[in-house]
């Protein structure tokens, strides 16, 4: 669809009708959104023709870039066959029982059987109700906790929200939904001790996990949920000493794992899955977002073979599904998606080329005064903006600073994401040298233009 309406219209009509998620209504009332209109490769164009170099990949997700004709062709040509039918009543469709075959082929060894929805938010809500529905049918129905980290990010669902480990998000929900524990993340810049090593603070933090199983009694605790990499919570990137661990418990403990791959699947860390990254054995994966790099909504739940035989042996329902699990459009798309993804060789071009660029971009602003830290792994990345470099000493009034910072960037024509005061970024998987080199020169001057105004705030 065309836009037909000047921006100023739009902006208002947006005001009077449109809810946003995650937003302060009353701000965006007073201030509008940004209206963006098209979106072609690498970059976006908002309703006034200024163009923007996408960082975020839309919100972790237009892996391939925007303006894939192919894509779009593969929809045409599904809605025109079969637009849609469900999978309830033991119906099938060739494109969801192509892409089931397909993900079982990329995703770690054991894991098969996948369960579909439209939304990462979704795809978590199935596999919580998965993991507690396995244990029921394995005979131990105590085992309902599932241990999360603190600012992990699950979705916004009531049963996601709570999985998650975001207090704002849980203050609107809680005490609806029990069951959850959250332990540290492995949030090393943020929350190591004074002179603890990475590796030292990798190892405290894993084994929060046992104390946590120990305290809450280890026939009570059916799973595991982490992200391989927290994306919403800030880029955490854990040491490589963490997720060994973590693995380590998981087995002696016999408890699930569940990897949360909703940003790290489809290529992010140059791998399909994140988890094929880490090395770590889980029994479910969710996925959504780039899949089918956004173009339409699609999501599920990758299960392993101990899993999916645990419900093949017991002829009873499993009491859950949505109208949309299996959308034939939506698994067209995402099959088309991963051909192309293929065909390019985008997953281990990221890491024989832009997982690296990322690196070198962010490393040249380590010794910027507003910089406490820069890190990256794959194409996702985080610059931390601190008021004093040497003691990690933050901005007062957490996000302030970070929220400067995002405006300076869109302003300049490049996205980055505020996570408080750490910016995030995840740029498609798509960018050549040039698109760094352009994400390089505004990053230099938008943190000059931050620190004039915050400099007053900074350590002597
Ligand atoms: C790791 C992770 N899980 C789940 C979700 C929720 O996905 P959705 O917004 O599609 O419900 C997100 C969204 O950003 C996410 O980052």
């Amino acid at each position: 669809m065309t836009n037909q309406y000047p921006t100023t219209q739009l902006r208002e009509l947006d005001a009077l009708h449109h809810l946003h998620p995650f937003t302060d209504h009353s701000s965006l009332r007073a201030g509008g959104a940004r209206i963006i209109v098209q979106g072609e490769g690498p970059y976006i164009w908002d309703s006034e023709g200024k163009r923007v170099l996408d960082g975020m990949s839309g919100l972790w997700t237009a892996n391939i870039g925007y303006g894939r004709r192919e894509l779009a062709e593969a929809a045409h040509a599904q809605m025109l066959e079969l637009p849609f039918y469900n999978t309830f009543f033991r119906t099938t469709h060739p494109p969801v029982v192509k892409l089931s075959r397909k993900l079982a082929e990329i995703a770690p060894d054991n894991l098969n059987q996948v369960f579909y929805g439209s939304s990462g938010s979704e795809a978590n809500d199935t596999a919580i109700r998965l993991i507690r529905h396995y244990w029921a049918l394995k005979g131990e129905p105590k085992r309902r906790i599932i241990i999360s980290r603190r600012n992990a990010y699950h979705g916004s669902t009531i049963g996601a929200g709570s999985m998650g480990g975001m207090s704002h998000v849980h203050a609107h929900s809680y005490p609806v939904y029990d069951g959850f524990r959250h332990i540290i993340d492995p949030y090393w810049y943020g929350e190591a001790e004074d002179g603890e090593s990475p590796e030292a603070f990798s190892i405290r933090a894993a084994r929060a996990l046992e104390e946590e199983i120990l305290a809450i009694g280890p026939e009570n605790v059916a799973a595991f949920a982490g992200e391989p990499v927290q994306g919403a919570g800030g880029v955490k990137i854990p040491p490589e000493t963490y997720w060994p661990e973590v693995q380590r418990i998981i087995d002696k403990y016999g408890i699930l794992l569940l990897a949360d791959e909703v940003i790290t699947g489809f290529g992010r860390l140059g791998t399909w899955f994140g988890s094929q990254h880490y090395g770590i054995r889980p029994d479910l994966i969710t996925f959504a977002k780039a899949v089918t790099s956004g173009y339409i909504p699609l999501s599920g739940v990758i299960v392993n073979d101990k899993i999916a035989d645990a419900l093949m042996a017991h002829p009873e329902d499993f009491h859950h599904g949505y109208t949309f699990s299996g959308h034939p459009v939506a698994c067209a798309v995402a099959l088309k998606n991963i051909e192309i993804m293929e065909q390019e060789g985008l997953v281990p071009r990221v890491k024989e080329f832009a997982g690296p660029a990322l690196a070198k971009m962010l490393a040249k602003f380590k010794d910027h005064p507003l910089v406490g830290e820069v890190r990256s792994i794959g194409l996702l990345g985080a610059i931390e903006l601190v008021a004093d470099k040497r003691t990690r000493r933050r901005f007062a009034d957490p996000g302030r600073v970070g929220l400067i910072c995002r405006d300076y960037f869109f302003r300049e024509g490049f996205i980055m994401r505020h996570v408080f005061d750490t910016m995030v970024t995840a740029p498609p998987l798509i960018w050549r040298q040039e698109q760094f080199e352009e994400a390089e020169a505004v990053i230099g001057r938008v943190l000059d233009l931050t620190l004039s105004d915050v400099a007053g705030e900074l350590a002597a």
